[in-house]
């Protein structure tokens, strides 16, 4: 779908697989080709990241982003220029699958957490949209 036309509807909770070790030694998740609907060609993560920052507040005209709370939790606002919903991130076996065309925001961030993005492209300062007003008038 076009950027420009894309809803919250298009914005997807995905279950990562959990692997529980029967002996006790902890947790194994793995992402793996089919697992998220784009090929990764970038990972980067945020942390130290303080309670009272926000990170996002911009949207991609091209870039599709699955975000994964590693550790702690944190809150990711997402806008599609007509609605708004609040998803909080804090299992680090739960994604949230962020499509283009959509404004996100990242707060309430716990200490210690780590925010773990996979993306569909390289940096590109180009992709970003970084006003809002430009995000509603991009949405039409
Ligand atoms: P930005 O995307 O604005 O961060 P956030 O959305 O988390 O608030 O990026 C912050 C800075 O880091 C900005 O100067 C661009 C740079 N940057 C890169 O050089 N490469 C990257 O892959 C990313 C995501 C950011």
């Amino acid at each position: 779908m076009e950027s420009k036309k894309t809803t919250l509807e298009s914005i997807k909770i995905i279950e990562i697989p959990k692997i529980e070790d029967k002996k006790g030694r902890g947790n194994l998740s793995v992402i793996e080709k089919d697992s998220i609907p784009f090929a990764v060609k970038r990972v980067y993560y945020l942390y130290d990241v303080p309670s009272n920052a926000y990170r996002g507040g911009h949207a991609h005209k091209n870039l599709f982003q699955f975000l994964i709370a590693l550790s702690g939790s944190f809150d990711v606002v997402l806008d599609d220029g007509i609605k708004k919903t609040t998803i909080t991130l804090n299992k680090p076996n739960k994604g949230l699958l962020i499509p283009k065309g959509i404004w996100r925001e990242l707060e309430n961030f716990s200490s210690g957490s780590v925010c773990l993005v996979l993306a569909s492209e390289e940096y590109d300062e180009e992709d970003y949209i970084r006003k809002y007003k430009q995000f509603l008038k991009y949405k039409g």
